[in-house]
């Protein structure tokens, strides 16, 4: 489904520049459960963005489906992200004036026009899929850090995606409720979800199918 080759990446520049990927050749295979483990710094998050195009690496090829996408323009990446990629993150990204049910169809909704029932029906079964059958119309403050973890990821498949990338999704989260994500995910990949997720919990990362371990930006 998705494949590096080569991937080096430094920030910086000139005699301050420092390498944090250096030659980074990763699988991710269809259907796969991919964990990315590694130290504080040792390059995790950057390989998530690599991988999700959020950053273009300074040297290497990202394959997503045996198309090359790391040469792509800025719009045919946008275009590539919103119908292909979801992303979620250790702090999760609501917009807390908005309700449970309001915020996952936020990529859907359009000022001008009313969402249809068929939409507002999927956002429905989108949060009754993570577990949230109730607390439709609860604003994020109004739900615990797991269930607000639980919107965003209810918000990621609304789109229904080919792959979903997360970022210490459960970081800020106790170890029970750490679980209960990790079962979602689980869930979500046996019903045929691609996940790469970063974590530095090994616990979590056992839970994913495979494990891709990195130090000081290579792997080992
Ligand atoms: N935008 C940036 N500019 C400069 N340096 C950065 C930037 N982002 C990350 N770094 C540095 O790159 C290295 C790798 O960072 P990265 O965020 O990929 O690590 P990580 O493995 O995700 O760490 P953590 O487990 O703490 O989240 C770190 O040394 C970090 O300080
Ligand atoms: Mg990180």
């Amino acid at each position: 489904m998705l494949k590096t080759e080569s991937i080096t990446h430094s920030y910086g520049e000139g005699p301050t520049a420092v390498t944090v990927l250096d030659d980074v050749s990763i699988t991710i295979p269809e259907n796969g459960f991919t964990s990315i483990v590694g130290r504080s710094g040792s390059g995790k998050s950057t390989l998530l963005s690599v991988i999700s195009s959020l950053l273009r690496p300074e040297q290497g090829t990202v394959y997503f489906k045996d198309r090359e996408i790391t040469s792509l323009s800025g719009s045919e990446i946008d275009r590539l992200r919103k119908d292909e990629f979801s992303i979620i993150f250790q702090s999760h990204h609501l917009l807390p004036y908005l309700t449970a049910h309001e915020n996952v169809l936020l990529p859907f909704l359009d000022s001008l026009r009313p969402a249809n029932e068929q939409l507002l029906e999927h956002g429905r079964t989108c949060l009754e899929r993570v577990g949230l059958k109730g607390k439709e119309n609860r604003l994020p403050g109004q739900l615990s850090g797991g269930e607000q973890q639980r919107v965003a990821i209810a918000r990621a498949l609304v789109k229904s995606p080919s792959i979903l990338f997360a970022d210490e999704p459960c970081g800020s989260l106790d170890k029970a409720t750490g679980n209960e994500i990790m079962g979602i995910l689980q869930d979500l990949n046996d019903e045929g979800l691609t996940i790469a997720m970063v974590t530095h919990e090994r616990v979590h990362a056992s839970m994913a199918k495979d494990t891709i371990l990195l130090e000081d930006g290579r792997t080992l």
